[in-house]
């Protein structure tokens, strides 16, 4: 069986950035999860000595605190600011961007519209954002629109990992019922090259490995790309998970990687694959 990598595949270069900064600052804690990937978190403990907070309570004063890539909402970053933190911003730059679009047009009168899971801790900062908190929502589909308090004029913005045509259905939606819409296409690049790398590979594979954290969306859309183009296409943490049966008489193992995967990960999952089909 050949086994294939997606042409791109892994850590975004907001990921990279975010290890790199870690890295730097050995002993550092970082509020919230770093990135969607416990053995990555795993190697950054037992190797750069980098704590986790999960809560504000969990952080000590002169601590160095990492935000994550996700970013955080902006009161707790205030509330940081006023411990005696030395603070050190991974957010990726791909999601300041929308953060600062909320905090301009919410203070320009526009009703902004976010699309994204009101649970994924960078849309709770992104609407955080907002000037006007009341003027600001949260949307995952375009009928949730339907009773919305809009005003005329409405800015909107997407989750950096989204689909851009769920997106494109939002501001379709828009267009029909306002006057002024203003959309900031905020999805991330490194997002599609991955799933168009993925989708490529998925059609020609007859099993699809995809590999990165269960909590993480960004892997989750990766693994349901897959299924679209090929039936055996299974999502593993790690090589631990791999199970023989799924590569009796394939041809072709396509393997893929989400945005938080680290390559470390890849190649032991790979590894552990040629093992298993000698
Ligand atoms: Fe940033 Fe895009 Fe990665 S938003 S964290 S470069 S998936």
């Amino acid at each position: 069986m050949k086994i294939q990598l997606a042409s791109s595949y892994g850590f975004c270069f907001g990921v990279k950035r975010a290890i790199e900064i870690a890295e730097e600052h050995r002993g550092a804690v970082t509020y919230g999860p770093l990135i969607h990937n416990k053995d990555e978190i795993d190697r950054l403990k037992n190797g750069f000595n980098i704590g986790l907070a999960r809560k504000l309570d969990d952080i000590q004063e002169k601590d160095t605190v990492v935000i994550r890539t996700h970013g955080i909402p902006k009161d707790e970053l205030k509330q940081l600011k006023v411990q005696d933190t030395k603070i050190i911003d991974a957010t990726c730059p791909y999601v300041t961007t929308p953060q600062h679009i909320v905090a301009k047009m919410s203070s320009e009168g526009y009703s902004v519209v976010i699309f994204g899971d009101e649970e994924h801790p960078e849309i709770k900062g992104v609407v955080s954002y907002a000037e006007n908190p009341e003027d600001a929502f949260i949307v995952l589909t375009s009928e949730e629109l339907e009773d919305l308090p809009l005003k005329a004029k409405v800015a909107v913005v997407s989750q950096t990992t989204k689909k851009p045509e769920d997106f494109a259905k939002i501001v379709t939606e828009l267009m029909k019922s306002r006057k002024e819409v203003r959309v900031f296409n905020t999805i991330c690049n490194a997002t599609f090259e991955n799933q168009d790398a993925a989708a490529d590979l998925a059609k020609e594979a007859d099993v699809m490995i995809v590999i990165g954290g269960k909590h993480s969306s960004n892997t989750k859309q990766l693994h349901s790309i897959c299924q679209r183009y090929c039936d055996d296409s299974y999502l593993i943490e790690n090589e631990s998970e791999l199970q023989p049966e799924w590569f009796d008489g394939k041809k072709l193992c396509g393997i893929s990687a989400g945005a938080s995967t680290p390559d470390w990960i890849v190649q032991n999952v790979i590894e552990k694959i040629e093992e298993m089909v000698k």
